[in-house]
């Protein structure tokens, strides 16, 4: 791939040229020092109305080229996601005191990926899946958990993943890596693309 001319005197925590790669790096940081769900994004996309609206799911995979994460089709972020084909995410560890910035577009991960990280999860998950209409109203907990019962008694042991359910993969345009600096110099760097398949280039930014 070709990340342009860029910057260069990026070093330490910056070090490399693919921001996928430093992405991963940081990420595995975060896990040896954040206290739980160090892939947590914050995810923001925007309503029919241009309203942005923003919640955290987690990152499930950093690929070479983009970010995946999964959910409930027809739950609100699902319509929007749907809808705009484009969304950003944060990502922000206090512990280490970074955060990394993603715009990009939006497909759905619809297939044997996705059937492959369902089947992953723990049974209960998996059936919490078919019984949660996301985002919709729901009248009690009670009747929540009878329709996990409910779906419990059709699906068994070995559910198959919900039609309505399933991955949405992010390729970017933009990516930014920040890391706080003293007095609040902190460094940034931003990388961008015309479009997601384009060339990258790399630009250092003022804090
Ligand atoms: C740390 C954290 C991780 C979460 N991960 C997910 C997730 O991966 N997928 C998901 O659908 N919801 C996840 N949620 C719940 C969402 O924040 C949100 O409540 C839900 O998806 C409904 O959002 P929506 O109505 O905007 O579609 C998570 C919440 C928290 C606090």
């Amino acid at each position: 791939m070709d990340y342009g001319d860029g910057m260069t005197d990026r070093e330490g925590i910056f070090a490399g040229d693919d921001p996928f790669v430093i992405a991963r790096r940081w990420l595995s940081e975060a896990e040896g020092t954040e206290p739980n769900d160090p892939n947590a994004i914050a995810l923001a996309t925007v309503d029919a109305n241009g309203l942005p609206n923003v919640r955290m799911v987690l990152l499930k995979e950093i690929e070479d080229d983009a970010f995946v994460f999964y959910t409930n089709y027809e739950s609100a972020k699902g319509v929007e996601l749907d809808a705009a084909g484009k969304a950003g995410f944060v990502m922000h560890w206090k512990s280490l005191r970074r955060q990394v910035r993603v715009r990009g577009e939006i497909t759905r991960e619809d297939g044997p990926q996705a059937d492959a990280y369902y089947a992953s999860r723990s049974l209960k998950s998996r059936l919490g899946a078919w019984a949660s209409q996301q985002s919709r109203p729901l009248s009690s907990r009670a009747s929540l958990v009878a329709e996990v019962a409910k779906v419990t008694a059709r699906h068994g042991t070995n559910p198959s993943r919900p039609p309505f359910w399933g991955g949405y993969r992010l390729k970017p345009s933009h990516i930014e890596l920040w890391a706080d600096g003293a007095f609040r110099l902190h460094d940034r760097f931003a990388w961008t693309r015309e479009n997601s398949g384009g060339r990258w280039s790399v630009q250092r930014l003022n804090p």
